[in-house]
């Protein structure tokens, strides 16, 4: 401290050591306490009102139950365009469809990323949904027509094994009369599903829980906001970089380079056999596009409204074609189309990552609401045994003929969204509808909201199917109903992810009956630190259907 003296004596002040010391330590904490709220100016002066944000964490505390209630709580409270600080990262609710649709759509461009995570690793940073600009675009337009109705019809006979194993385990449940956690069968169903299309291994996690590949799939699902060390970088976004690397982080290490060894080691094989001989996944549709010149342009990348159907037939992408040398699309540079090895690691990964959760959390409120619902599940069995009287064996083609099915399904995505906030980055001041958003924001898009939004469904918190007959869509505003998002950012794998539900149920209730029983939790509970899901999981009992020969 004497030099420090020393210096304020040459200026003509007397100062002691201890007193330099007090001044000093006063400074430090008046500049920690000046960091600490110095962001939480933003969203007022965009005129978005929020909770009172406290010093580092903003209102992360708001969120330890989850962000399901507490987003609509939020809304309701503030307003359908309100916002909450993350650590240091103001966030701006919008629950307003046709802001929505501004943001997602019509404004697409402005809006084209995601939420940016610092400290991210590969294969994660490699993936579609972390991808940004230039690069997302083409690795996009690469995987687009991979999950096209054509080739969705390839992935049936991989999703009939899982299905037959699936069903095998629901019997042996049948016949011991016992309840059980039908929730936890679905995630080992749906974890063979994506092992078996994005990795192209086969795995038995239904029966065998102890598999290396489930094992590393279940660290990445432990992962919570809530440990101190997120917590502590949240507060320090900027130390996060120079800390990651010293910080040792043995089970993301050992996760991450599992999965990459698996790919590689797979696609090592698959590039060693004759192509005849080659498993058809979609581990080799990406190997297949890796120097491909099919190109789809943005305006095609929207699955859930089809929009890339039309062009992956017109384009021949479904059968293989190249594009026509006069096509605009062909004149891009072929090289920059191209997929390099870490980013087919990357989308495999994701592919698990998006897929396995989201899809074995419906799968499981499906059941829950049709055990709770016996009217409407006689009502599905019955489309199921006329389906039966009519086909032999169920494909993609002829599953979309199950129209109550598919009514079902998405009256569950409505009461139980897996994805029901996800985001948009705000790279500059940009004004939406008369609405200031500001730079460095990020836009959380309120689906779990809106999916409950009086204004939009009358007694919303009543399973009624009927709600997605076409007449009763048709008479809706499109943006009040998002389980897979909307526009060029939607959910890629939403095909798959209808497919592989529908087979599975409807393989259960040809042969099933579900019921309620003393051990379901009535109403749910509801975890949401990530995807929506059933906190202590769901039990149900299950009958053998009397009028059901097995064959098996
Ligand atoms: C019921 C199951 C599923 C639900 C509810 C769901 C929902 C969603 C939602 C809401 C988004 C964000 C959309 C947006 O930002 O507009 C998304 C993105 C995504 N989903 Fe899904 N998903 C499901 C299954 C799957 C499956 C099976 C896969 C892959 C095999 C998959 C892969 C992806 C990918 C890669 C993205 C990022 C797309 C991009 O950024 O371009 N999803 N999903």
């Amino acid at each position: 401290m004497q030099p420090l003296v020393d210096i304020l004596k040459w200026f003509g002040v007397k100062a002691s050591g201890w007193s330099v010391s007090v001044c000093l330590f006063l400074l430090f904490f008046s500049l920690l306490y000046w960091y600490s709220i110095s962001p939480y100016s933003v969203l007022e002066r965009c005129g978005i009102k929020h909770p009172k944000p406290s010093p580092f964490f903003g209102n992360l505390m708001m969120f330890r139950d989850g962000f399901f209630k507490a987003q609509s709580d939020l809304i309701k409270k503030y307003g359908r365009i309100c916002g909450y600080y993350i650590g240091r990262r103001p966030i701006v609710i919008i629950a307003d469809p046709d802001m929505l649709r501004q943001v997602m759509v019509k404004e697409f461009n402005k809006f084209p990323n995601r939420m940016t995570v610092r400290g991210m690793t590969k294969p994660m940073s490699d993936s579609l949904i972390m991808l940004k600009g230039e690069q997302w675009k083409r690795v996009r337009s690469i995987l687009t027509p991979t999950f096209s109705a054509a080739k969705m019809k390839e992935m049936v006979l991989l999703i009939n094994m899982a299905t037959e194993t699936l069903v095998r385990n629901l019997k042996s449940h049948a016949e011991s009369g016992n309840s059980f956690n039908i929730h936890k069968c679905f995630g080992c169903f749906t974890m063979d599903v994506i092992a078996s299309v994005a990795f192209g291994t086969q795995v038995d996690s239904q029966n065998n829980p102890d598999d290396p590949f489930v094992n590393h799939a279940s660290k990445f699902f432990a992962f919570t906001f809530f440990k101190p060390i997120m917590i502590f970088f949240m507060a320090f976004p900027f130390l996060l970089k120079p800390l990651a690397g010293l910080l040792p982080n043995k089970s993301r290490d050992e996760m991450n380079s599992f999965f990459i060894k698996c790919i590689q080691k797979m696609i090592k094989q698959r590039d060693d056999l004759p192509p005849e001989q080659r498993r058809r996944d979609f581990l080799q549709l990406m190997l297949d596009v890796r120097a491909s010149n099919k190109y789809l342009s943005l305006e095609h990348f929207d699955v859930v409204n089809d929009a890339d159907e039309q062009a992956c037939t017109e384009q021949g992408m479904d059968n293989g074609q190249e594009n026509g040398p006069g096509n605009e699309s062909t004149k891009r540079s072929q090289q920059k189309r191209m997929m390099t090895e870490d980013e087919i690691v990357g989308q495999s990964f994701i592919f698990l990552l998006a897929g396995y959760e989201t899809s074995s959390n419906t799968l499981a409120f499906t059941c829950y609401l049709l055990a709770l619902h016996p009217e409407c599940q006689k009502k599905l069995q019955e489309e199921v045994d006329e389906f039966f009287s009519r086909h032999e064996t169920a494909d993609y083609t002829n599953v979309q003929e199950l129209k109550y099915l598919d009514m079902v399904i998405c009256e569950s995505l409505r009461l139980y969204p897996p994805a029901f906030r996800f985001a948009r980055d705000v790279d500059q001041d940009t004004v939406v509808n008369g609405q200031l958003l500001p730079k460095g924001s990020s836009l959380e898009i309120a689906a779990g909201f809106l999916h409950y939004d009086p204004e939009h469904w009358t007694e919303p918190e009543k399973f009624i199917p009927e709600r997605f007959t076409p007449e009763a869509k048709a008479s809706r505003h499109p943006f009040v109903y998002l389980p897979f998002g909307a526009g060029p950012r939607s959910c890629v794998g939403m095909r798959l992810a209808q497919l592989e539900i529908k087979m599975a149920l409807l393989h259960i209730f040809r042969r099933f009956n579900m019921m309620a029983c003393e051990d379901t939790e009535v109403p749910l509970e509801l975890k949401s630190h990530t995807t929506l899901g059933p906190k202590n999981g769901i039990l149900v009992n299950i009958t053998k259907r009397e009028n059901f020969e097995d064959e098996s």
